[in-house]
């Protein structure tokens, strides 16, 4: 395996559709993966149609998934996929993962992992089951100022974490009455498709699991306030504090509605020694200060860096990367993981499961009218 390219499916990622173009650069940027089938649509005939101009074979370009699963499974060993690519809408994760696992194929699955804690762990099961890896989509993980925060944490730099900001704002969803050819948005307000959350689902899953990467701690209680503009079906809105397992304390907030806004994605971790801050606008800069010196602006590309900081920084400083880069960055870590069968640092089922139960946890608290609420039943003992 290690001397050939790992061969990719993709289900999901049709015309007109954001993320699926996203991991195909992404996966096509590591220079270790070729697209080699799909299913792209719901529509049968423009799912083909989507994965001829793409240049696969007709025969490997299927109307739905488990035409190409089957299909897969009809080829010789040596030419199925390695890998498949779930990159629909969160409700049928959980279908098309399993189905992928139970196959042999590894899967590279898009946030949230599932739409309920059950499904995150059937997902997990049917990982452990078949011994096929789980990869997830937490793209702000893979940036390498993110992962030289994560490494000067674990090295005690800012010593014991007291305190854990993180705020993900956008406002494309602030107009009360949306367009109607904005699917995008029709999807992630639809329950049926999106699951029982919207902004959480969408962008809070993100900030949740950047603080526990990041930091390492667990979040063990929150308390959540989710809003939603009237005539919604799912939360858009989020505030929430947080507790974590060494009793540190954290504020949380995620919003779609804040008018202007764009993809503004920052945490802020206070250690007992020292402070981090990251901002995805300018993802090539952490800052650092430690005690009340001088807060010092750490840049991307230099080789004073942690050595994993440096494996996912592709230019010297100076040369901005960005959001393809860093899911390129999960592709190439997921490919390591595939031919050596470990990885350093790359978010797996576990962070799915977790972020299922930030979610529902979250729901539960807000419903029940903004009350303290263990993330998982180990976390109420
Ligand atoms: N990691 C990130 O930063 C990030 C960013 C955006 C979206 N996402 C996630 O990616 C997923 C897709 O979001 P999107 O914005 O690209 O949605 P989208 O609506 O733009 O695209 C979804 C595509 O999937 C296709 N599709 C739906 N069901 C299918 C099925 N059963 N079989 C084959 N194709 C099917 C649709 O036809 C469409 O082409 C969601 O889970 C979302 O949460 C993650």
């Amino acid at each position: 395996m290690r001397s050939r390219k790992l061969r990719m499916g993709m289900v999901g990622g049709g015309p007109g559709a954001f993320i699926g173009q996203i991991h195909r650069m992404a996966a096509a940027l590591t220079g270790e993966i070729s697209l080699v089938c799909g299913a792209f649509s719901t529509d049968p005939a423009a799912s083909r149609e989507f994965g001829i101009t793409l240049g696969l074979a007709p025969e490997r370009s299927h109307p739905d998934y488990r035409a190409l699963l089957a299909a897969e499974a009809a080829l010789p060993p040596q030419e199925r996929i390695d890998l498949l690519a779930v990159v629909t809408p969160n409700a049928s994760h959980c279908e098309i993962a399993c189905a992928a696992l139970e196959r042999g194929i590894a899967v590279f699955c898009e946030k949230p992992l599932a739409t309920t804690v059950e499904e995150a762990r059937q997902i997990a099961e049917a990982s452990r089951r078949n011994a096929r890896p789980v990869a997830l989509a937490h793209t702000y993980a893979a940036y390498p100022m993110v992962i030289e925060a994560r490494q000067r944490v674990r090295r005690g730099e800012i010593g014991a974490i007291r305190k854990i900001m993180v705020d993900y704002t956008q406002g494309w969803l602030a107009p009360a009455r949306l367009p109607a050819e904005q699917k995008q948005a029709a999807w992630r307000m639809d329950p049926q498709r999106s699951g029982p959350s919207g902004c959480l689902g969408d962008i809070g899953v993100h900030a949740a699991h950047l603080a526990e990467y990041v930091t390492g701690r667990r979040i063990t209680r929150l308390l959540a306030d989710l809003g939603r503009t009237a005539g919604r079906a799912l939360d858009d809105d989020a505030a929430l504090l947080l507790r974590f397992d060494n009793g540190a304390r954290g504020v949380l907030t995620a919003s779609q509605i804040s008018i202007g806004e764009e993809n503004d994605l920052s945490f802020r971790i206070y250690g007992e020694h020292g402070h981090l801050r990251w901002r995805q606008q300018r993802p090539d800069s952490l800052m650092l200060a430690i005690g009340d010196g001088p807060v010092q602006v750490l840049r991307a590309g230099h080789s004073t860096l942690d050595s994993l900081t440096q494996a996912v920084s592709r230019l010297p400083p100076g040369h901005p990367e960005g959001y393809i880069e860093s899911f390129a960055n999960l592709y190439k870590e997921f490919c390591t993981q595939l031919r050596s069968g470990s990885t350093a640092w790359l978010p797996d089922v576990s962070d799915g499961v977790r972020g299922m139960q930030f979610i529902e946890s979250a729901i539960r608290s807000s419903e029940a009218g903004g009350c303290w609420t263990p993330l998982n039943a180990e976390d109420a003992a």
